[in-house]
């Protein structure tokens, strides 16, 4: 059973395949967190709430830690009773196993409030799931001032670090890594959407590298302010406390009402960070990702934007269109500017009506021609924004988020729609089925460009206007689940600025999501390798552009560089010559072959684009038998040598493996060895360090992709 209950101590035993989670009760009858690490042999192994490190003057390892009774350091929940009284006593009540569910329930019976902790185990990528849910059940309104998902703890060691994304516009998902010291450290999003600038992740390690040690985890599926805290005092464990930010946050609970927190979702691995963010991955294809379209594999696509920005038409649209169906595209994407009077980002959006001197016919002409192609039909909107210059504005200038007498501060000349309102709720509802239902679409981008400020919403009681952080998130989320459950044929791709929201939360409602504005294909490994500790290849949207110059980077860089996920082109294609046709057409073919391994298998990192003088992945499919190899140069790092050592991963060691090179029919065999002598040994990337001469030349950059198969099961 991987939930227990030991009725003589009081503990829970949470345990998936690899991990152990313990909490008990104390003599107290308040709920400790005793354990969480590898799965131990015996339930006697793990500790109980005698072996805590106890600290007289404060609580620690509360397994739902409350500002209340002795407890004033970080906490999951922070009330306000009618009374004035701000401390919470929670005691435990019962609590209830259904499947792989735990439910404990605790109350504050003075006051009414109920706390459910819900748990949810995934077994076989060892992780939990954990949320809250309150409940007002007393007549008076309780004013909640913080209510976090979760309050986990770590082993405390001066080895602990801490692994987390940041970044801004254009350079998002950079990974950074710091020592835990005494204090608190906090990860956290102001801007109502889950923004470039840190990404709800973090990981602890002990020196564990990508294959050896224990790395703890964690992810928050919350697309609007969320906030990680890691607190560290001198002799407890560790604490890590998450979910939506406090931050400008109040809600009032009326009576009989409930409120649910998102989920955290947390996760063990003592295999090294490969093993932890695998499990992340295939958790997010097996639980978190729409399940219709989860495991079908994502169709190579060509977005326009790149090359006509807003200036789209009929014609340049289909001359695109013919050119992006001759290399194998298969969903052809148009972008900003078809709407309205949309001809730069001053005007137009808010007014989602087609623009008639861009396509007089509507968009039908535009969408048959790319069906008669055999492509599939996207098209871009950014429904939650309005420019001032809109008639949806003149119209309705108090749907926008606003306090009155202050400023209404605009960026990239836009304003943001208050979506925690219904009737701006109902009224992208309305858009958006208009345009679905008249027009033939397989694919939407869902667009997000700019960060919510002066948060005001007037029109409803002073005392519920900082509940907007929260109801516009369940809004939209809301719409999602309306578009899809009513449009199960379009695949929903999540953008804001590039890399901006894309968290478990909004995952649970899109197909992919847009990485990056960056596309230079060098400057973006970094954003794609930070982007695989936390997310799955296949939700990772890369295109191949011109960014950097088209004489900058060979063609065949680029696009290893995008098919390191699903790919796309976004490159002007009026400037492709014949040569690039056929590069291009071979390299999508090429894609076409390995994508499934790409999109489904296991990701290994064989090095890091920050510390060594290339960027390596291998992808591996479930069992073993096929793989690739996407090496790419950091001629950044300059270095005298003529060849790469590369030492593959995952594979059987007793089995025989061939690399080869090329497309099927023109397959070039590169070298045959067993599995354990690619791990080993390893492979010889001929990359001359000369070509460091060549600085400012083409090929400066250089790039390999290889296949590996497995030939036969057995060396002998
Ligand atoms: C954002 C997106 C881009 C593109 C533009 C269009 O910047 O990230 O991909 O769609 O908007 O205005």
């Amino acid at each position: 059973m991987a939930i227990t209950y030991e009725g003589k101590n009081k503990r829970w035993f949470l345990e998936t395949e690899n991990m152990g989670y313990v909490f008990g009760l104390d003599e107290k009858g308040k709920l400790k967190n005793l354990y969480w690490g590898s799965k131990l042999p015996r339930f006697d192994d793990y500790p109980g709430v005698n072996d805590l490190v106890v600290m007289d003057r404060y609580t620690w390892n509360d397994e739902f830690s409350v500002r209340g009774e002795k407890n004033n350091v970080e906490h999951c929940l922070k009330v306000e009773y009618y009374d004035g009284v701000r401390d919470v006593v929670l005691n435990y009540v019962n609590f209830e196993i259904k499947g792989d569910q735990l439910i404990i329930k605790l109350l504050d019976e003075q006051y009414g409030l109920s706390v459910k902790l819900f748990y949810r185990l995934i077994e076989k990528y060892d992780i939990i799931e954990r949320w809250v849910e309150l409940e007002n059940n007393s007549d008076k309104e309780i004013k909640i001032e913080d209510i976090k998902s979760a309050s986990l703890y770590v082993e405390n060691s001066k080895k602990a670090s801490l692994n987390y994304l940041t970044g801004m516009w254009g350079s998002e998902f950079h990974l950074r890594k710091e020592k835990i010291n005494e204090g608190s450290k906090v990860l956290e999003s102001r801007v109502g959407k889950t923004s470039a600038y840190m990404n709800p992740y973090f990981a602890i390690d002990y020196e564990a590298t990508e294959e050896r040690g224990k790395v703890y985890f964690g992810e928050l599926a919350w697309s609007g302010n969320w906030k990680i805290s890691i607190q560290k005092r001198i002799y407890e464990r560790i604490g890590i406390i998450s979910g939506i930010n406090e931050w400008d946050f109040t809600y009032i609970l009326e009576p009989s009402k409930k409120f649910i927190t998102p989920k955290f979702v947390f996760g063990f691995s003592n295999e090294g960070f490969s093993k932890a963010s695998q499990n992340l991955h295939h958790y997010q294809l097996d639980y978190i990702l729409p399940q219709d379209k989860a495991h079908k594999i994502r169709k190579v696509l060509y977005n326009s934007w790149e090359a006509t920005t807003f200036n789209v038409t009929e014609e340049n649209q289909k001359i695109l269109a013919e050119k992006a169906a001759k290399i194998g595209v298969e969903l052809f994407v148009i972008d900003d500017g078809w709407f309205g009077q949309r001809n730069d980002d001053h005007a137009g959006l808010g007014d989602w009506y087609v623009n008639k001197e861009k396509f007089p016919n509507g968009l039908k002409p535009l969408i048959e021609y790319v069906k008669s192609l055999g492509m599939d039909f996207g098209i871009w909107v950014e429904p939650e924004m309005v420019n001032p210059d809109s008639d949806l504005y003149r119209n309705h200038p108090d749907w926008v988020i606003n306090f009155p007498n202050r400023p209404r501060s605009l960026q990239r000349n836009q304003l943001i729609l208050n979506l925690a309102r219904q009737d701006v709720k109902q009224f992208i509802i309305n858009f958006m089925d208009k345009l679905l239902t008249e027009n033939d679409i397989d694919f939407v981008k869902w667009d997000m460009n700019r960060h919510i400020f002066e948060s005001g919403w007037s029109e409803t009681e002073v005392k519920k206007q900082r509940e907007i952080w929260v109801k516009y998130i369940w809004n939209l989320y809301d719409i999602w689940k309306y578009l899809r459950e009513k449009y199960p044929q379009v695949t929903f791709e999540n953008c804001s600025s590039g890399g901006g929201r894309v968290d478990l939360g909004i995952m649970q409602y899109a197909d992919q999501v847009w990485t990056s504005d960056n596309t230079d294909p060098f400057d973006r490994l970094e954003i794609q390798e930070g982007f695989s500790y936390a997310y799955a290849p296949k939700i990772m949207m890369g295109w191949v552009t011109d960014w950097g110059g088209k004489e900058a980077y060979p063609l065949e860089y680029r696009f290893h560089s995008s098919m390191m996920g699903s790919l796309g082109i976004g490159a002007d294609l009026n400037k492709f010559s014949e040569k690039d046709f056929e590069i291009a057409k071979n390299q999508v073919q090429f894609y076409k072959e390995i994508r499934k391994i790409v999109q489904e298998g296991y990701q290994y990192r064989l090095s890091s684009v920050t510390n060594e003088r290339y960027f390596a992945v291998q992808y591996l499919n479930e069992d073993k038998s096929e793989g690739v190899i996407i090496y790419l140069r950091n001629p950044m790092r300059f270095g005298l040598f003529d060849r790469v050592n590369l030492k593959l991963k995952g594979l059987e060691d007793e089995a025989l493996y061939t690399i080869y090179e090329g497309v099927k029919d023109e397959e070039k065999e590169v070298i045959t060895l067993s599995g354990k002598a690619l791990k080993e040994r390893g492979i010889i990337i001929e990359d001359s360090s000369k070509k460091f001469l060549t600085y400012g030349k083409i090929d400066h950059f250089f790039s390999r992709i290889l296949k590996v198969k497995k030939i036969s099961n057995n060396i002998k």
